[in-house]
């Protein structure tokens, strides 16, 4: 946590007018400055900025507040990313002694992975401009009507053909590869001997995070070639391919101004509408829309309108994107283009005036879209049909979170379907009530089955479907074949449900203090004990990679294929969170790693005591259904179990477990401190 003096000091620092002045066009006035406001649309202007007080305020629509609150407002930041931005832009010097080791080294490795993303930002800018071998490549963008302007405001780019391009430019600007790695840049070769780029003789599009930091990359073919049409970059530490989507640095004033954005499938469609004046415009950038992307949106608008290609892909992927839409609690609208026509090629054909006045007039609600749907599919008429269209319907308002709004919906729906059907609007409301209901019992059912699936101790926890692939075909030079190589795309991050604690503590250990840790951790237990299937996996590949002597740190899990580097970056924040109030409340440091192998010692105890617990209430549940044979039986198990946790329970962990091969007396400490200690100086020496 940042502390209430530093803050203060930062406010200090920060200039509102210079803050403001990158959203607004501001005109001294005064002893203030004004210009039109970022939070309501108008024409003349009534935002004011009062340097004196450190404000802002707008006479048009009430919204006022800080420096603090307007660049979390209209930079979509937390609080605690405000501060760290504003601190960096004022060059108020923030502490180390902040954040934990295990920050630091995550916080690194971010900075890393996200300098390397930017110096390739500008190789891929600078080959599409100079490059011989580009020409191609700046003849299709001049083809598709694409100028210099919006090449350079959109960073695109050309990546040479040649194998590592990249790589040596950007060894020989002295960038470390584990960040290419990281960054999802350059490959291993096959074998492990050697890299090479990830993109080659590709159109680069750089996607960007909502204050403009390149993240990732997607690039495009040139021409026919009978390959992925896109290579998008894997999942990264910097890049959750669940939360962002494309063209939000762009369009994101213009989203919150309007309270709507638009949504689009194609990179393409976006720069298009940009390039005609259309600004409030994302795409949901090579993966299926997600709730996190929703969730994104929603921070910036209210309406969302979905203008997806009119191919059958595009249709049906609308219609799912309605449901997580009415999840997240959005209004949300559908379009649907002509034959063959995408917003790309539509806003380039009619222009923008005619884009937008045929979005105002032919968009629907999504009643009336499912309405049309299901008419043009024939399915009004029998009427069996016309009810399960009618259901369906009905669950899809159940989605939305407002009661009031479902029940205009239901009002909504009665009045569309009366040609229909006879009858008043009171059998709708009764379906809706037992949709809810069904929802409900739905989500109850599946908690409880999550439960009970982590803990089906013989059922082995799925692998990784990554590790399903199979082997990548490759060229005489180790290189993988695009097209043939399923493309990264398809790698779907799971959605995060929290992690238990002391599983994901185990595994921060192993990684943090290396060999000897995943020796002493892996003597005392096994995976059967982790609950949830990813930090099981995890916890084995670290296992594997130590017999094979292979590399196991942040870097590595880091660079990996989803999920690591999420897990990584779970792992090693939520460390940061709890030391820190712990820190706060002791004043004393990384006091959690002093001595590592008593924390494991602790954190066994409680993933021990924990995994018995869970034991008995399976136990209890499988009473209630036993025979009185099988009830014999258990009640032995039962006991067994409950010795096993009063025995944990009534010991010091100290006692519980042994010390680490060849420790004597508070050795382990001064080892694993030394540790620490070397692994930080061999880092610092890297970088
Ligand atoms: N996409 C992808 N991988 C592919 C094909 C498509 O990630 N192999 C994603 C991209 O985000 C792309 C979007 O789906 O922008 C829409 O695909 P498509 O319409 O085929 O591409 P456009 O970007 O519209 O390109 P163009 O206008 O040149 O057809
Ligand atoms: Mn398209």
């Amino acid at each position: 946590m940042i502390s209430d003096a530093k803050k203060e000091e930062i406010r200090d620092a920060a200039d509102i007018v210079e803050v403001v002045s990158d959203y607004v066009k501001l005109k001294r006035s005064g002893t203030g400055f004004t210009g039109l406001c970022p939070y309501h649309n108008e024409k003349t202007p009534s935002f004011h900025v009062t340097p004196r007080l450190g404000i802002f305020k707008c006479f048009g629509c009430g919204e006022s507040g800080d420096v603090f609150k307007f660049i979390m407002d209209q930079g979509g930041l937390n609080f605690n990313e405000a501060l760290r931005q504003l601190a960096d832009r004022f060059g108020v010097f923030l502490p180390v002694e902040e954040s934990s080791y295990e920050e630091q080294v995550f916080e690194k490795e971010r900075e890393g992975i996200l300098h390397a993303l930017k110096f390739a930002g500008v190789f891929f800018y600078r080959s599409l401009m100079e490059d011989e071998e580009a020409e191609s490549a700046r003849n299709y963008l001049e083809n598709r009507g694409y100028g210099p302007d919006i090449i350079k405001r959109f960073g695109l780019g050309y990546a040479p053909a040649s194998g590592n391009a990249l790589l040596q430019a950007a060894e020989s600007a002295g960038i470390d590869i584990s960040y290419l790695l990281g960054a999802d840049l350059i490959k291993e070769r096959n074998g492990g001997d050697g890299h090479y780029d990830t993109f080659r003789g590709r159109l680069m599009f750089p996607i960007f995070n909502p204050t403009g930091k390149v993240i990732a990359f997607a690039g495009r073919i040139l021409g026919q070639e009978k390959t992925a049409k896109y290579i998008n970059s894997a999942q990264t530490l910097v890049y959750n391919k669940s939360e962002v989507v494309y063209g939000l640095n762009f369009s994101k004033n213009q989203i919150r101004k309007d309270k709507k954005v638009i949504l689009v499938e194609g990179y393409t469609d976006v720069i298009s509408l940009h390039q005609h004046g259309i600004e409030h415009v994302v795409a949901s950038s090579g993966t299926a829309l997600t709730p996190g992307q929703l969730r994104t949106l929603h921070r910036f608008g209210e309406q969302i309108t979905m203008i997806y290609d009119s191919d059958d892909a595009g249709q049906n992927a609308m219609k799912k994107g309605i449901l997580l839409a009415l999840d997240e609690g959005l209004e949300v609208q559908l379009l649907e283009l002509p034959d063959g026509e995408d917003p790309d090629s539509f806003v380039k054909q009619f222009g923008p005036e005619s884009f937008l006045d045929m979005v105002q007039k032919t968009q629907m609600d999504f009643v009336d879209f499912l309405l049309l749907k299901a008419q043009e599919e024939g399915r009004l008429q029998a009427p069996i049909s016309l009810a399960k269209v009618i259901s369906e319907l009905i669950e899809a308002i159940a989605h939305i979170p407002d009661t009031i709004q479902r029940q205009v919906y239901i009002q909504h729906l009665h009045q569309r379907t009366q040609q229909y059907r006879k009858g008043t609007d009171h059998e709708l409301f009764e379906e809706l009530e037992r949709a809810l209901r069904e929802r409900k019992a739905q989500k109850e059912r599946a908690q409880r089955r999550e439960k009970r699936n982590t803990f089906a101790q013989n059922t082995p926890a799925p692998p990784f479907q990554d590790h399903e692939l199979g082997p990548v075909p490759i060229d005489s030079e180790g290189i993988p074949i695009d097209g043939l190589y399923p493309p990264s795309t398809n790698i779907q991050s799971k959605p995060s449900t929290p992690k238990p604690h002391y599983e994901k503590e185990l595994i921060r250990l192993m990684i943090s203090f290396g060999r000897p840790m995943v020796q002493y951790v892996g003597g005392l237990t096994n995976e059967r004990l982790f609950e949830d299937s990813e930090l099981k996996a995890f916890f084995e590949d670290i296992i594997q990679r130590y017999k094979e002597e292979l590399d196991f740190s942040v870097q590595h899990y880091a660079s990996r294929e989803a999920p690591y580097p999420a897990l990584v970056g779970d792992i090693f924040t939520e460390i940061h969170t709890a030391s820190h109030r712990h820190s706060e409340k002791t004043g004393i440091e990384f006091k959690k790693d002093r001595d590592p192998y008593r924390t494991v010692k602790s954190t066994l105890k409680a993933l021990e005591i924990h995994y018995y617990k869970v034991k008995r209430a399976e136990l209890a549940e499988q009473f209630k259904i036993a025979t009185p044979e099988e009830k014999k039986e258990l009640v032995g198990v039962q006991a067994e179990i409950q010795k096993k946790i009063t025995q944990r329970e009534s010991t010091d962990s100290e006692l519980l477990y042994p010390d680490p091969e060849g420790a004597e007396d508070g050795s382990t400490r001064a080892k694993s401190f030394h540790y620490v200690m070397k692994k930080d100086r061999e880092q610092g020496k890297e970088s």
